[in-house]
């Protein structure tokens, strides 16, 4: 049988464990999984791309489990009542095939994308960083502030959008969060005045300039997580240039990171190698480090693992049978209860 979980239920998981508990336990996988990277297939996801957006396939697999996901990516969604980002996926024993998980994955991927942020931010950012500007208010903005909050201790959220629907929501969501200060600005140079770390997490199908190099201080950190397909950047290319720039899977990154601006030989690092310690991160605290965030696979395998785990703790989800369980398996034929029934008709056609 397999585990079947619902939006629903993964918000029961996140209201039982707190946000707090959700982090830093997905944190923990997510980072296993990082310091284990040459086990994993890595491949740069499969993407079918249309006029108004993408759509994506995420797969990966170490020697035990296979994952995937199924990920959209379209900006004008949501004046269609649609979100931006829409995503579930699987996870699988890799011995036999068989399917051991089918979820949700938009909430978890909000998640899941704060918590790797929060992760490379926690590697690269300037140690006692408490300041971070918001760019972009939208579905994922109040994860990523969660995340940074309780992962971080930014205590100080500077937040811009373009939709002053947009952040107003995020002032009443986070409301409640005590220790967290959220100061609303009129636009992003006036937001990312003085922060520690800027996020920028918009969504819009345009080569933007979200961040110009003339907003960046020394010693930023900048989690450019928005520009994630061809054709859809947030950062100035100088902005790049200012920083030692850090990626998840080089291959897939230069296809759709910011990075897809630059020459094919302008370095990067990846994460894992900075979280192993075989790679060097920031150097000194005026440094300015750049995660030029577009999400990989291996975050999603992590997040359905912690989700399998964490669903089984609590006894939620549903059992379902996507795969027959017979007792002689080579008789598939006798899973059809009409077989006997469409006999006669087969036998007239
Ligand atoms: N890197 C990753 O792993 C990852 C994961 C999930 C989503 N994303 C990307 O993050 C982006 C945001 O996703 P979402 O689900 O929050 O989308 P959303 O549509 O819900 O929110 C995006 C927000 O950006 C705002 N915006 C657009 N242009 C802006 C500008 N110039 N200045 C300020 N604000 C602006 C919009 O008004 C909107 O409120 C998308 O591009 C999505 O593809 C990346």
């Amino acid at each position: 049988m397999t585990t079947l979980l619902s939006t629903s239920d993964v918000a029961k998981i996140v209201a039982l464990q707190g946000p707090e508990q959700v982090f830093s336990s997905m944190l923990d996988y997510l980072l296993s999984d990082f310091l284990r990277w040459q086990e994993f297939d890595k491949s740069a996801r499969v993407a079918s791309h249309s006029r108004t957006g993408v759509i994506e396939l995420m797969p990966t697999a170490d020697s035990e489990f296979y994952s995937f996901k199924y990920v959209n990516g379209h900006p004008g969604n949501p004046q269609a009542g649609l979100s931006t980002v829409m995503a579930f996926g699987a996870l699988a024993r890799v011995a036999t095939g068989e399917p051991l998980l089918i979820s949700e994955l938009t909430l978890t991927t909000a998640l899941r994308t704060a918590v790797t942020s929060a992760l490379a931010a926690r590697a690269l950012a300037r140690p006692g960083s408490r300041k971070m500007a918001l760019i972009g208010n939208g579905a994922q903005s109040e994860f990523q502030a969660l995340a940074f909050h309780c992962v971080l201790g930014i205590d100080t959220l500077h937040v811009y959008d373009v939709d002053a629907g947009a952040t107003r929501k995020l002032e009443s969501n986070l409301a409640w969060v005590p220790g967290l200060r959220v100061v609303r600005f009129g636009s992003t140079a006036e937001a990312v005045k003085g922060a520690d770390i800027v996020t920028t997490v918009t969504a819009d199908k345009a080569y933007a300039t979200i961040l110009t190099p003339d907003m960046i201080e020394p010693g930023m950190h900048v989690n450019a997580v928005g520009g994630d397909c061809p054709g859809k950047t947030e950062l100035h290319a100088d902005v790049l240039r200012a920083g030692p720039v850090f990626v998840e899977y080089e291959p897939q990154t230069r296809i759709e990171g910011d990075l897809q601006q630059m020459p094919a030989d302008f370095a990067v690092t990846e994460l894992w190698r900075v979280l192993t310690g075989q790679g060097q991160g920031r150097r000194r605290a005026e440094d300015v480090t750049i995660f030029d965030s577009v999400g990989f696979a291996l975050e999603d395998f992590s997040a359905l693992r912690w989700l399998r785990d964490a669903a089984r703790r609590h006894g939620i989800g549903a059992r379902i049978e996507v795969a027959p369980r017979t007792a002689d398996p080579k008789n598939l034929f006798g899973v059809v209860s009409e077989a006997r029934s469409i006999q006669p008709a087969l036998a007239r056609g």
